[in-house]
């Protein structure tokens, strides 16, 4: 066997073949099952492009018809669901209450085989059809308020922001988060959906790979840095304020949040489709002082680091349109969570269908033939406060 080079996060390591999605960074492309994301936002819908990503093709009238439906009649949560919810801490943060509730959906609904395709179907559609309910569930329950039951007459989207904030809202809000959904579905191999491909290969049952994949999402070096964007947006405070501002960040060698990425060298698609969306909905609900500190903040960076590549990415326009149609802060990574179901659940179908369990390597820099040392006879060193052992 080749001995590999020991790569960091396993940088440039390619862990699959897949045909979900593809990124060109230099070139800004993003591209689900090879149809440009921009299209996808322009003409598609959330759940058409769920069906793209976890089928491999556009559906026919009848089949997104039939798949809109029973989504639509899934998206009540149990009795039972609710109950557990209720008993959740009301200062727990929603992605933990969201990785609880996903991987209690197990609880509810027996494990069948993988080879059957009606399992899988089913389990497609729950988990897209009832995230979204129980993120709101939470919302309201945390409030002291008993969750709102999904409304028949709305589609996906509004009937989430809804369920929500409790009021119908604007065709052009609904459509908004909608495009916001698309384009967060799917992003390749992120850290997240290596998750659940990983508990994928081990052939568990389907609630245990989100509740895997929406752990993974909620730390900080993943979802949330769009809640970071808001934050400095709000310490700037001002257009004039942002050039010293951000050169002091620069100066100090410090992150700006909502820039730079891994992959992409130039301004994120995402990024361009979402400021567009900021737009619209600023000329429809009132405009909002941040986007012009936001503008500003684009404008320095690029004059200061576009040298290095960094552009906006996917966060730094969204945080401020969620905000605008009336979503909690702290919703913001279940939100991610809410779009990124249908691209783990892309990779999680794609993964069964040729599964080979991972199982990487690891290079050993601990020691060998090490005696065992009786208790008795060990050193025991302070350092700082805490007793170690010597040898
Ligand atoms: C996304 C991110 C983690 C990618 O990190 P990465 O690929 O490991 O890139 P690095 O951290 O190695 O940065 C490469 C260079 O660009 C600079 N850089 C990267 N992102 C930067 C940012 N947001 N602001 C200022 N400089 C940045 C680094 O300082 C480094 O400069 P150097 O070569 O002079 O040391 C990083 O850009 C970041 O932390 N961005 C802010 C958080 C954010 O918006 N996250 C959401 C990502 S969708």
């Amino acid at each position: 066997m080749t001995v590999c080079e020991y790569k960091p996060g396993l940088e440039g390591v390619p862990a699959a073949e897949s045909s979900i999605s593809h990124v060109d960074g230099l070139n800004g492309v993003l591209e689900y099952r090879g149809i440009s994301i921009q299209e996808l936002a322009q003409r598609s819908t959330f759940l058409e492009t769920s069906f793209l990503l976890i089928w491999g093709h556009l559906p026919s009238q009848g089949e997104l018809e039939e798949f809109e439906n029973e989504i639509r009649s899934h998206r009540r949560l149990k009795y039972g669901i609710r109950d557990m919810m209720k008993f959740f801490p009301e200062r727990s943060h929603p992605m933990d209450a969201l990785q609880t509730s996903a991987s209690a959906l197990g609880l509810f609904y027996a494990r069948r085989s993988l080879k059957d395709p009606n399992y899988i179907r089913q389990a497609v559609v729950r988990l897209l059809a009832k995230i979204p309910t129980m993120v709101a569930a939470f919302q309201l329950m945390r409030k002291g308020n008993d969750p709102i039951t999904p409304n028949d007459e709305l589609d996906y989207s509004a009937n989430f922001l809804y369920m929500l904030t409790e009021k119908v809202p604007t065709p052009l809000a609904a459509k908004i988060f909608d495009v916001c959904l698309t384009i967060h579905a799917e992003h390749t191999i992120n850290a997240s959906t290596f998750s659940a491909m990983v508990t994928a290969s081990t052939l568990t049952d389907p609630y245990g790979v989100i509740a895997s994949a929406v752990g993974t999402l909620a730390g900080p070096l993943h979802g949330g840095a769009n809640e970071e964007v808001l934050i400095m947006l709000e310490e700037i405070g001002s257009v004039e304020n942002t050039r010293p501002y951000i050169e002091n960040l620069i100066a100090k060698k410090e992150k700006i949040m909502g820039f730079g990425h891994r992959v992409y060298k130039v301004k994120d698609p995402r990024a361009t489709i979402l400021q567009e969306l900021a737009e619209k909905l600023f000329s429809e609900l009132g405009s909002d002082r941040y986007y012009a500190i936001a503008l500003e903040v684009e404008k320095v960076v690029e004059e200061k680091l576009a040298s290095k590549g960094i552009y906006p990415n996917v966060d730094f326009y969204s945080g401020l349109v969620y905000r605008k149609l009336g979503i909690p802060d702290d919703l913001f990574t279940p939100i991610f969570a809410i779009a990124r179901v249908a691209g783990w659940l892309a990779h999680w179908k794609e993964q069964l269908e040729e599964n080979r369990i991972f199982r990487p390597t690891q290079i050993y820099t601990g020691l060998h033939d090490v005696p065992y040392t009786p208790i008795e006879a060990r050193d025991h060193v302070e350092t700082n406060g805490h007793v170690a052992v010597g040898t």
